[in-house]
């Protein structure tokens, strides 16, 4: 393990290297549309494990299975109708689906982390695409921050958070989406959110009718573990729809109407009050304002719809300390 990981452009070379990293067990960062995801042969037990340990996350919480095509999950979950439907709309892209894991599969036991599901995605960032299909393999990948820590949108943001504990960090410019995919249970009765994300639940009703949404728990034992209470959490304290700002205090604005004064820094995370602007924004900027010199960080309200829902969301939980 290097002392710190080289961040390399993407090219042929870069590419090999990755995939020859990851075939032998290291575990690579990579860039996906979402968020950056910290990758590892999920086939390989050993190598999980080590996901694991570099977030410092909770052995409980399990894993994103990414693969490049739809044809290479087969041999890993159980398909249904919902599945396909889902699979057809919105893949490659910001959407997990949680599945009934197939009896027997060559997956680690540590990604299901003890259930009988699997989560499973298959990015559209180029050089995910890439990158999968020439490791050959399924990649499990969280997002590449330490556990608790904020979701990385750049691969600076991967190797300040674990730039000692990864082998190797593919540089490929800024997340687009900017927050994770939705993940959707598809074992339930009634296909169900776990965690809002990139595709909302809007997009996904228009495809399944109605769907549910799983409440914020702070349960570990529940479904999925990802929903505790307290997740994305900068180190600073958060003032969530604040309507004004203290002086000691950074400003977090969204749209083109705020007249809010005072306050040290202020950053807008769309004065267009575009969602995806907004939303490619949240964790660089949130980072940006995570300063031990502000007191906290005032957040101005966001209207809770579309991508709003997942913006908030992620805000809540960054607020709860
Ligand atoms: O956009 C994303 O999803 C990024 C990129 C890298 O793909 N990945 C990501 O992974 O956000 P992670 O590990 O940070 O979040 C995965 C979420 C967690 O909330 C976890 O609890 C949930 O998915 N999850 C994983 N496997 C599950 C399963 N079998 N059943 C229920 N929830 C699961
Ligand atoms: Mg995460």
């Amino acid at each position: 393990m290097p002392n710190h990981a080289p961040i390399l452009p993407v090219d042929d070379a870069s590419l090999e290297m990755a995939a020859e990293l990851l075939r032998a067990g290291k575990l690579v960062a990579f860039p996906t549309e979402t968020v950056y995801g910290l990758g590892a042969d999920a086939t390989n037990d050993r190598a999980v494990a080590a996901i694991y340990a570099a977030k410092g996350r909770p052995q409980f919480n399990p894993l994103i299975v990414h693969v490049a095509d739809v044809g290479a999950l087969d041999a890993y979950v159980e398909w249904n109708d919902n599945a396909r439907l889902l699979a057809i709309q919105f893949w490659p892209g910001a959407l997990t689906l949680v599945l009934p894991r197939k009896a027997g599969c060559k997956l680690s036991l540590l990604v299901s982390a003890g259930m009988d599901t699997v989560a499973v995605r298959i990015p559209s960032h180029l050089v995910a695409q890439k990158l999968l299909r020439q490791v050959g393999r399924p990649i499990a990948a969280p997002s590449a921050n330490a556990s608790g820590k904020l979701s990385p949108t750049t691969p600076l943001h991967v190797s300040e958070s674990l730039g000692n504990k990864v082998d190797l960090i593919l540089a490929g410019g800024k997340a687009q989406v900017g927050v994770e995919s939705t993940v959707v249970n598809l074992t339930s009765q009634r296909p169900t959110i776990l965690r809002p994300g990139g595709v909302t639940r809007e997009q996904l009703e228009i495809v399944l009718g109605q769907v549910d949404v799983v409440e914020e728990t702070t349960n570990p034992e529940i479904l999925s573990p990802g929903m505790l209470a307290s997740h994305y959490a900068p180190d600073q304290p958060l003032r969530l729809n604040a309507t004004s700002v203290n002086d000691d205090e950074a400003l977090l604005a969204f749209g083109s109407d705020y007249a809010i004064k005072g306050g040290k820094t202020r950053l807008n995370l769309s004065e267009q009050g575009d969602m995806n602007e907004a939303a490619a924004n949240l964790f660089a900027m949130l980072r940006q304002l995570d300063k031990p010199d502000y007191r906290g960080i005032a957040v101005m309200p966001i209207p809770n719809i579309g991508l709003g829902v997942a913006i908030n969301d992620r805000l809540k939980r960054a607020a709860v300390r």
